[in-house]
């Protein structure tokens, strides 16, 4: 009894939940209080009902398909899960950049808490927030001394001007709303929001690549993510209402096929120039009955799809960054990331290198649990252990900064009191949160 008592103490269960447009997901990990390690212990899924292109449109439908991937966790790790960080694909989110500058005064000082606060207070009052929308995560991406830049932690640092950096990750207040009150319906208070572009790049990215500049876009069932970043910090963060959903959708109309037949026969398909097999058949089986469409027929409608997306969607996010400053490339992952030849055929489209990739952390995961769309899944254990350790680094989710405010003023308090839990700070950010929303709705 003693031993586990103690083992519980070294011990801490961190929880993330994913709700996409086409399955939920929730991942268990077991964290070491004292080495920071995260070991994943458990992923638990289930086919999403009531979503579309990333966004709710049935409440009850989302809180039982969240109870059916609890369900499914809990029986696979025995552990019954009531608090989580959720990540949500975040439909019509976007990033601002602003920047903030205050004076440490006339002779040169140390900087101070108060000064960080101040300036990124500063730096968000640049800001015009589009109605109806609240910040998920503010990031601080660089501070500058004196005109010294790429500083990653200005505390303790001497000049007489500091400046930030800051990007802003806003998305419709409605929606943010919905996502809390859904995961809360179903049993889980949640300990922190992270958008589904951030999970997934926190989830597949290697710190070299992020460190030289890479994009990466995932591509789910409703939705695609797009995180761009460039010398170690994040530059861009969109989602374009895109996914699977439509290519199986334009197979269905094009081919005139049942929805479930089309889901099927896309896996096949090989986007490579293989000409030859344009003449076969694919075979399918639904509502009991079967049938076989032409793979060039097949072919063209997920190759033009993509195109599509990339053509038209994600190289305007990229221009706007800039290719060169991405010497790393694209990183692809999201379900669709698996079809086959997808690599190649974007990398024609975009003229950059591009790799498919699923979480880094595969090998920690279930089988079958570990692909390319479990990438967010396992970014949100990722983005919990950054939290932990350097608290600084993602404040939010906040609608004002008085609630970023707590979380800066407590790594303070965390210095002198070792009992002090970041997730605390979090949870009195989601307080605030709400109050907000409260007064909003
Ligand atoms: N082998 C495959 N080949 C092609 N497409 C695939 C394959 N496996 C899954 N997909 C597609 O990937 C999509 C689901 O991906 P994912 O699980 O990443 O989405 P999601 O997280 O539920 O949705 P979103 O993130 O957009 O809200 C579906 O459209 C599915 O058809
Ligand atoms: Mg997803």
């Amino acid at each position: 009894m003693e031993a586990s008592a103690k083992m519980y103490e070294k011990i801490e269960l961190i929880a993330g939940l994913d709700i996409g447009t086409t399955k939920t997901s929730l991942i268990v990990a077991e964290r070491d209080r004292h080495t920071g390690e995260a070991q994943i212990i458990g992923v638990g899924s289930a086919r999403s009902v009531g979503l579309r292109k990333g966004l709710i449109v049935n409440f009850e439908h989302v809180v039982k398909s969240i109870a059916s991937s609890l369900e499914d966790a809990e029986g696979m790790t025995g552990i019954s899960v009531d608090r989580a960080f959720v990540c949500f694909s975040g439909a019509l989110t976007t990033s601002i950049t602003s920047k903030g500058m205050i004076s440490l005064g006339s002779t040169p000082r140390q900087v101070v808490e108060a000064d960080i606060q101040r300036v990124i207070e500063a730096s968000l009052s640049e800001i015009s927030m589009p109605n109806n929308y609240c910040t998920v995560h503010t990031i601080p991406i660089m501070y500058s001394i004196d005109g010294q830049r790429g500083i990653d932690d200005p505390l303790g640092m001497t000049g007489v001007r500091l400046e930030v950096e800051v990007q802003s990750i806003m998305s419709p207040t409605a929606t943010v709303q919905n996502v809390i009150n859904c995961a809360e319906r179903a049993g889980i208070s949640v300990a922190g929001l992270i958008v589904k572009p951030l999970a997934s790049a926190l989830g597949v990215l290697t710190p070299g690549e992020i460190l030289s500049g890479v994009a990466v876009v995932d591509i789910g069932g409703g939705t695609t993510g797009i995180s761009i970043y460039v010398d170690g910090a994040l530059k861009k963060l969109s989602v374009i209402q895109i996914g699977g959903d439509h290519i199986t959708n334009d197979i269905a109309r094009v081919l005139k096929i049942p929805i479930e037949a089309a889901e099927e026969i896309k896996k096949h398909v090989s986007l490579g120039e293989d000409v030859d097999a344009f003449d076969e058949e694919i075979e399918y089986a639904a509502q009991g009955k079967r049938g076989a469409c032409n793979a060039g027929q097949v072919h063209e409608v997920v190759y033009n799809r993509l195109e599509e997306l990339f053509e038209d969607f994600v190289k305007k996010e990229l221009r706007d960054v800039g290719s060169i400053l991405l010497p790393s490339g694209v990183v692809l992952t999201g379900g669709v990331a698996k079809t086959y030849g997808i690599a190649e055929m974007v990398s024609d489209v975009l003229g950059m290198p591009v790799r498919v990739a699923g979480p880094m952390e595969s090998q920690k995961m279930p089988p079958g649990r570990n692909g390319c769309e479990y990438a967010s899944t396992a970014g949100i254990i990722k983005y919990v252990n950054i939290l932990e350790k350097y608290p600084l680094k993602f404040i939010g989710p906040s609608i004002s900064f008085a609630s970023a405010g707590q979380q800066i003023k407590t790594k303070a308090r965390r210095e002198k009191d070792e009992s002090f839990h970041p997730f605390e700070a979090v949870k009195s950010a989601l307080s605030a949160i709400k109050r907000t929303f409260k007064e909003l709705f």
